[in-house]
């Protein structure tokens, strides 16, 4: 179609003006995210599942057999999402080779941001001494990492962006009701971080990087798992909400999906996953999820014993604690999925 007889409303297909040098054709714009470095940040404090079994009727058994959490950190008052993210994020630049002057944004995963604005995300730019670029706030729940990488692809392939701190930063322990045994136990606060550097580009041979992000949410699940209420509300503050067994069922099935259609978008198969690193709300979840891959349980990198379920930090978190002991190495296939409140669920595909 010309450009000149475009309907209304429909974008005109992309045009270099005539003159334009060839060296800035968007072939030679870069084309991959590359993982540069990973930070995470975990609260001071420990709270065991028999520190819990003493104040709630619920047990270390319990706990441990359903879910496969032994305890969790749990933020102190200092511990803001913007502190946690702002360490998370400084570990990340500098495990990456990067300066503040490397960073064109920044994109927070939060549902429990400090203040419903300014954004954390600028709050942490501000912290991190970064005078230029600019950064946001994304919720999705825990599936919020995999979004924000998503995000962060979008902007490096499209030229926006070169450098970018993608960044999962929560403290549930604001928005849980620590007299409901059914929810209270299941999660943890904490941060996570990746920096995220363009490369690859016209004539360049490299493989590495993000291949692909798939999202997906669907607000017709958005009763099973909620809180019912927000961030400044001081009538409700809100409090997590969540129907496990319906969540649970949901999960495993649409992230089996999310897992094979990040596979079929790249042409890869289940054999060539090295490591996959799920989101932690339940072992047994990710256990199935390992074994619909056929991976033996060596290459599931798993937290949730240590760090319970941390939402939007939980894959950040574990990504790094396997980069950071030697266990993914350069060059190895990683596979990420999540699900989360709303429903959203996602993968992304990662060459390291
Ligand atoms: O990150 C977002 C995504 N979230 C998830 O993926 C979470 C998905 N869901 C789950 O992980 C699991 O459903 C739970 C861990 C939440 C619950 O495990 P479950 O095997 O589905 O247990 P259930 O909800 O069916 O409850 C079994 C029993 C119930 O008692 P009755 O009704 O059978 O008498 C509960 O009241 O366990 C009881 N129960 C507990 N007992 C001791 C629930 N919580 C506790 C507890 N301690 N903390």
């Amino acid at each position: 179609m010309n450009d000149q007889t475009a309907p209304a409303g429909v974008m005109p297909a992309f045009r270099v003006a005539p003159g334009h040098p060839a060296s800035l054709l968007p072939a030679a714009l870069p084309v991959r995210a590359l993982l540069a470095g990973t930070g995470g940040y975990l609260p001071r404090r420990i709270v065991t599942n028999d520190e819990l079994a003493a104040r709630l009727d619920t047990s270390d058994a319990w706990i441990v057999e359903r879910t496969g959490i032994h305890q969790r950190h749990i933020a102190a008052p200092d511990e803001t999402a913007v502190f946690m993210g702002a360490e998370a994020a400084r570990a990340a630049l500098a495990n990456g080779g990067g300066t503040a002057g490397d960073v064109d944004a920044l994109i927070v995963a939060t549902s429990t941001p400090d203040e419903a604005f300014p954004a954390t995300a600028v709050r942490i730019q501000y912290l991190l001494g970064i005078r230029r670029g600019f950064g946001f706030d994304l919720s999705a729940a825990c599936s919020g990492f995999i979004y924000a990488l998503g995000v962060a692809d979008a902007l490096i392939r499209t030229g926006m962006a070169r450098g970018v701190l993608v960044i999962g930063t929560e403290v549930y322990s604001r928005i849980l009701d620590w007299q409901d045994r059914s929810t209270c136990v299941l999660f943890g606060d904490g941060a996570g971080a990746a920096f995220l550097v363009a490369g690859g580009g016209s004539g360049a041979s490299t493989d590495r990087g993000l291949l692909s992000t798939h999202l997906h949410s669907d607000g017709a699940l958005g009763d099973i798992l909620s809180v019912d209420g927000a961030v400044g509300r001081r009538d409700r503050p809100g409090v997590l909400l969540m129907n496990g067994r319906e969540v649970f069922r949901h999960a495993v099935a649409r992230m089996a999906d999310a897992v094979d259609e990040a596979l079929m978008a790249n042409g890869l198969s289940h054999t060539d996953v090295d490591w996959l690193v799920p989101h932690q709300a339940n072992l047994r979840i990710i256990d199935a999820m390992g074994r619909r891959l056929g991976l033996p349980s060596e290459r599931v990198v798993v937290t949730v014993d240590r760090h319970a379920n941390t939402s939007a930090a939980s894959i950040p978190l574990a990504l790094a604690e396997a980069l950071a002991d030697g266990r993914i190495r350069p060059g190895q296939l990683v596979l990420m999925e999540a699900l989360g409140g709303g429903l959203t669920w996602g993968s992304a595909l990662l060459r390291v």
